[in-house]
């Protein structure tokens, strides 16, 4: 792998939060299985067996589980060092040898040139300080042509009063770092940076907003 790390560190109050609630999150079903299914299959029309995968904020690697069989490589980082000791052991359980779990923040790495075919950030964006340098790093790291998927709750379009409860609850510790942004901010963060918008699609009211773009050729 090529991907370098800079000087700069995770943030350690972020990782402590994902890694406090780490192995409650890795029992916890899934919330609505058949949107997470639809969103597999939508990623998977995009994929090939020769592709190489970056995916940021994995949490317990159960998405770059289940696409592995479907690509050549993934490399899959998280802030929280419990949540990828959980994904490797899932790994290791399931005989996948072909992901790469590592922990490192979206914010501390830097991608020497483009190189992946894909990059997945799910559930992520609206939990980052700066989603426009993580959108801009995906950018530098995708090749031509490369795929940037995305599903992030915009909370703005229907929750503003997080604007109001998240400074709180990250100060007390009860909530991690929460961004408050609508659907036409995320959009417009996407494209802004240079991606085209392949596809999107909200499974309803309050849901996360599921973004396929691309780095054109
Ligand atoms: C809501 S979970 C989503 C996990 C997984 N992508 C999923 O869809 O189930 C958010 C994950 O992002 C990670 N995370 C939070 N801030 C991060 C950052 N700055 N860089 C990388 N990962 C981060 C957390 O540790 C956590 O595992």
């Amino acid at each position: 792998m090529t991907v370098t790390h800079s000087n700069r560190l995770a943030t350690p109050r972020s990782a402590r939060f994902w890694d406090r609630i780490a192995s409650r999150y890795a029992k916890r079903p899934v919330a609505d299985e058949a949107t997470y299914q639809k969103k597999l299959q939508m990623t998977r029309e995009f994929l090939k067996p020769h592709m190489k995968v970056f995916e940021f904020g994995c949490g317990t690697g159960s998405t770059a589980l289940a696409h592995a069989p479907h690509v050549a490589h993934i490399h899959a980082t998280d802030i929280s060092a419990q949540m990828i000791e959980i994904a490797k052991s899932k790994a290791g359980d399931a005989g996948i040898q072909n992901v790469e779990f590592e922990q490192a923040s979206i914010e501390s790495i830097a991608a020497n040139s483009a190189q992946y075919d894909v990059v997945l950030g799910l559930s992520i964006l609206h939990l980052l300080d700066n989603r426009d340098a993580a959108i801009a790093a995906v950018y530098d790291m995708l090749e031509p042509g490369g795929i940037f998927v995305s599903s992030t709750a915009c909370l703005g379009d229907h929750m503003k009063i997080f604007k109001l409860i998240a400074p709180l609850g990250k100060f007390f510790g009860v909530l991690p770092t929460l961004s408050v942004f609508t659907t036409p901010n995320l959009i417009e963060s996407i494209e802004d940076t240079g991606f085209e918008i392949q596809a999107k699609w909200s499974p309803g009211k309050n849901k996360s907003l599921f973004i396929i773009a691309r780095k054109p050729l």
